[in-house]
């Protein structure tokens, strides 16, 4: 070996063997901008264009389903004013989102409950779905008013219910059917969690639907992590060894 460093080859991403799904926490929007001297309301602002960049590149790459945790069932404890912005924010991107849908070929999907929402919001998350339902392009999931725990409560209500109605028999339920009574029927279950922030748990996120799921986590907070961030993380969900329980 001479006097120089053997240099290390630049890592990159293997278009080839993306993840199919990828699941994303959005987490620092306040700490981005409380480090600024702004309100925490900037920080969710850039956070929002920020999403759009990061699903225009999930998009541009080749990902066929892309699914955010946006406003979460606890988030509801935040300031008012700190509620309503991030609420007007969703509008704002579902109404420009319409738009976008049509032009890329892109299927959105609000994964939640709607009880609480606005009525305004509610008819824009309806009208946004049905206008892209047959979209064969990206889907992007936004999750809207989620909890997980509630969400499989839902699921086993109805499965309670469909039980009395004699409509199935206690011993036809698999884990297959109950996916399909979760906001997630129909969806793969994400390969690759990603949560920026420096926050190392779920926050009750997707807890069914991520058994299998490689998670990357990052201190990056939302509103810094860009486009080389996202190919870092898929780099390294490259080089895990998913076994789903095998050897
Ligand atoms: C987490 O940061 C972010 C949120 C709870 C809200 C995110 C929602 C938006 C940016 C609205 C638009 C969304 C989309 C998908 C277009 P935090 O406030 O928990 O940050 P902190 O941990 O630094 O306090």
């Amino acid at each position: 070996m001479g006097i120089f460093k053997k240099k290390q080859a630049a890592e990159s991403v293997d278009f080839t063997a993306l993840p199919e799904h990828i699941a994303i926490i959005l987490d620092g929007n306040g700490r981005w901008a409380k480090r600024r001297g702004m309100p925490r309301t900037a920080g969710h602002a850039v956070g929002s264009e920020n999403f759009r960049k990061i699903a225009t590149y999930c998009n541009d790459i080749g990902i066929k389903y892309l699914t955010v945790y946006a406003f979460s069932t606890e988030n509801w404890k935040r300031p008012d004013d700190e509620v309503s912005t991030i609420m007007s924010l969703l509008e704002k991107y579902i109404i420009e989102a319409i738009d976008e849908v049509r032009k890329k070929n892109l299927r959105l999907c609000f994964w939640g409950s709607r009880a609480g929402l606005s009525e305004h919001i509610k008819k824009l998350m309806d009208e946004s779905e049905k206008e892209s339902r047959d979209m064969t392009g990206m889907q992007v999931n936004v999750c809207l008013n989620y909890g997980s725990r509630n969400e499989i409560k839902e699921a086993v209500s109805k499965i309670a219910r469909d039980v009395s109605a004699d409509k199935i028999k206690p011993e036809e339920i698999s884990e297959d059917m109950i996916d399909s009574y979760l906001y997630s029927a129909g969806t793969p279950a994400p390969d690759l969690l990603i949560r920026p922030g420096g926050e190392k748990r779920l926050s009750n996120f997707l807890l069914w639907q991520l058994a299998y799921s490689e998670m990357v986590f990052t201190d990056k907070l939302w509103p810094e992590f860009d486009e080389r961030e996202l190919d870092r993380a898929i780099i390294e969900f490259q080089k895990r060894n998913r076994r789903y329980g095998g050897i």
